[in-house]
């Protein structure tokens, strides 16, 4: 395989979305799953699947060894309960992107890390504070890497379909909801696009009036992810 992109966190959400754009058009996709992913809906896809885990190094260089990359996709998010992979899992994918020379790094974060920490409400840092310092680490981690990075940060997300609405903006105060599909779209227009290089986009759509409902005050079951 040559050319090919690498997708961390393409069995759900917005890396599955991701991978659905890429496969559609014919781009060669590996995606990396963990031994105990669901895979049923990346099985309807021509992708190659490696397996590993983001916060294990080994396998995460094993995965740049197995192809010949253009650009790295990390859309990975964690769950309650697990090791959290924003930051120990960037770093791993960084140091091994840098080792096997793939310079273009694509990373999806969120809108309340780095200097965009005043675009969220005070419930946003109740609830999701040490992850959103996690992304953070992240974040700064693959800017100082030398690497071509962009990285995407969406606000409040839904399993809505495409609206074709959604936008990308440098503006750090901006805040608001976005499908994961319209995401995908994002991701897949900065992947095509030179000049997205060495960016930091906030995404939202701006056809969704309601606001995420952390940001409006609301809590979500199970308290604050620690
Ligand atoms: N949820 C929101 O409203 C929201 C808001 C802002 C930002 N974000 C961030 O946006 C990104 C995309 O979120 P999403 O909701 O579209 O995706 P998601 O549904 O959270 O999917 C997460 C993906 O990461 C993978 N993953 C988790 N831990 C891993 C590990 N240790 N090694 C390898 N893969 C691992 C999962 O694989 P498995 O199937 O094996 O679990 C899954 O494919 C995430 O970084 C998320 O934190 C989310």
């Amino acid at each position: 395989m040559t050319d090919g992109v690498l997708i961390l966190g393409a069995s759900r959400g917005t890396g599955l979305e991701v991978a659905r754009l890429l496969d559609r058009r014919g781009d060669a996709v590996t995606a990396f799953v963990r031994p105990t992913t669901d895979m049923a809906a990346l099985l309807q896809l021509r992708v190659r699947l490696f397996r590993g885990d983001i916060l294990d190094a080994t396998s995460v260089q094993g995965a740049l060894a197995s192809g010949s990359f253009r650009a790295l996709i990390d859309t990975v998010g964690g769950r309650r309960g697990e090791p959290r992979p924003d930051y120990h899992g960037t770093r791993n994918l960084v140091d091994a992107a840098r080792a096997a020379g793939v310079p273009r790094f694509i990373l999806v974060t969120a809108i309340g890390c780095g200097d965009s920490r005043g675009a969220v409400g005070p419930r946003v840092i109740e609830f999701l504070g040490p992850v959103l310092e996690e992304k953070t680490l992240g974040e700064n981690y693959l800017m100082a890497s030398g690497l071509d990075y962009t990285i995407l940060r969406p606000g409040g997300m839904t399993h809505d379909p495409a609206s074709g609405t959604a936008i990308r903006t440098e503006d750090r105060q901006v805040m608001g909801m976005i499908s994961r599909a319209d995401l995908a779209r994002l991701v897949v227009d900065c992947l095509d696009e030179p000049l997205s290089i060495g960016k930091v986009f906030h995404t939202v759509d701006p056809g969704i009036r309601q606001e995420a409902p952390l940001q409006r005050g609301q809590g979500f079951p199970g308290g604050p992810v620690q």
